[in-house]
């Protein structure tokens, strides 16, 4: 019998130039600005048995000692094949990855276990974070099960009540009045002048690759490989450790092809689908969305400059798309899926199954390929 490994070394490598930092909080790189990834050794490299994803994949995350893996209870979500949701639309190998059975409700509650585990293991007590609510309610239901941390959220007042599990003496919640800009900038500022650590948001490869984890389930559940894949985006990190989990099952031999990935976004706050359609690789002014407005309200981001570039490429690479969604796709998405599936999801969740079905109208998906949508996200009530 295999004993699991207890230890093992991680390294940091910034993406652009290559250069090597040793395990830290480093989020970009010195030299060039680049982002930093975390890089396992393959070698030796097994999928354990827990029934806890951090442990299962311990190879695969990003802290050294299995012992810092905190437990939100995430993760184990089905997969399941949507025949009748298929049969309805045309697609005849639809996969749900539902993630809306997370503690939270949300796919975040990885990101949050992930972040947390580094935290804990690096002896970080006290962190500022900021989000649209579900990131932001999954640290807070993370610090409810860790002993020794306490964390600053802030949130624009509009996305007051997207926010929950803050009533607790170690989250401290700051509402500003603003939107969501505004409370990342006052997250920021807060944490600058108190000295603490801001968690980073994309910038934080802890984030991403607790957020790979829904995709290395889904890849071991489905009973054949996906030919592409489809997520809602608003910074765009899910979908990047998702691509950075593909790289890595590639590696491994658990998987051969390259699912074409798709980023879906509402067309009333798709900053990164105009700039893809313009053939940008970069966010210009005029993409940028100064106040979004939109039934999906998770991924209102207004403004991806920073991190588009990244998901340009990876889009790019794949052979994927960005996909634009209007607000009555979303509803009848929404809807079909609670009619056929039996799943409430919430509507960044839709707009990313609204998406699929676009693309199929259009002729870019095929009635027979094999299609993984990530549900990432349900309602809290
Ligand atoms: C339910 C849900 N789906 C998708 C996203 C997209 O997030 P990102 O593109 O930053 O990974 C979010 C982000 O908050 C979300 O809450
Ligand atoms: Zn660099």
């Amino acid at each position: 019998v295999d004993t699991p490994l207890a230890r093992k070394d991680v390294s940091l490598c910034c993406v652009h130039c290559g250069r090597k930092y040793p395990f830290s909080l480093q989020f970009q790189c010195d030299a060039c600005g680049g982002l930093i990834d975390p890089v396992y050794n393959l070698e030796g490299c097994k999928i354990g048995e827990s029934s806890k994803p951090l442990e299962r994949y311990f190879y695969l995350v990003p802290f050294q000692q299995l012992s810092s893996a905190v437990s939100l209870r995430e993760g184990n979500t089905p997969c399941i094949h949507a025949k009748n949701l298929g049969k309805r639309v045309g697609l005849s190998h639809l996969y749900l990855k539902n993630e809306t059975l997370n503690p939270t409700r949300t796919t975040k509650d990885r990101m949050a276990s992930c972040v947390l585990s580094v935290f804990q293991e690096l002896d970080i007590r006290e962190f500022v974070a900021s989000s649209t609510g579900n990131s932001s309610s999954s640290f807070a239901f993370g610090i409810h099960q860790v002993t020794h941390m306490e964390v600053h959220l802030f949130c624009g007042r509009d996305f007051l009540y997207r926010h929950a599990y803050c009533d607790h003496p170690r989250v401290h919640l700051h509402v500003i009045d603003g939107d969501f800009v505004q409370a990342g900038k006052a997250a920021q500022k807060f944490a600058r002048e108190q000295g603490l650590l801001f968690e980073g948001g994309f910038f934080n490869f802890a984030r991403r690759e607790g957020l790979k984890l829904a995709y290395f389930e889904a890849f071991d559940q489905l009973p054949e490989e996906p030919a592409v894949i489809v997520q809602a985006v608003s910074s765009g990190m899910g979908m990047y450790g998702a691509y950075k989990g593909v790289q890595e099952y590639q590696q491994l031999g658990r998987m051969k092809g390259t699912p074409r990935f798709v980023c879906a976004q509402q067309k009333s706050c798709a900053p990164m689908y105009q700039a893809f359609i313009e053939g940008s690789a970069t966010i210009q002014p005029h993409h940028i969305i100064h106040h979004p407005r939109g039934i999906a309200e998770a991924i209102l981001r207004g403004d991806p400059t920073r991190t588009y570039p990244y998901l340009y490429n990876i889009v790019t690479a794949t052979k994927g798309c960005f996909a634009a969604v209007s607000q009555s796709e979303i509803l009848e998405a929404h809807a079909l899926l609670q009619e056929t599936e039996g799943i409430d999801v919430c509507y960044a969740s839709a707009t990313a199954v609204a998406a699929a079905f676009h693309l199929l109208h259009q002729g870019w998906l095929q009635p027979t390929e094999v299609i993984l949508v990530n549900l990432t996200g349900g309602v809290r009530v």
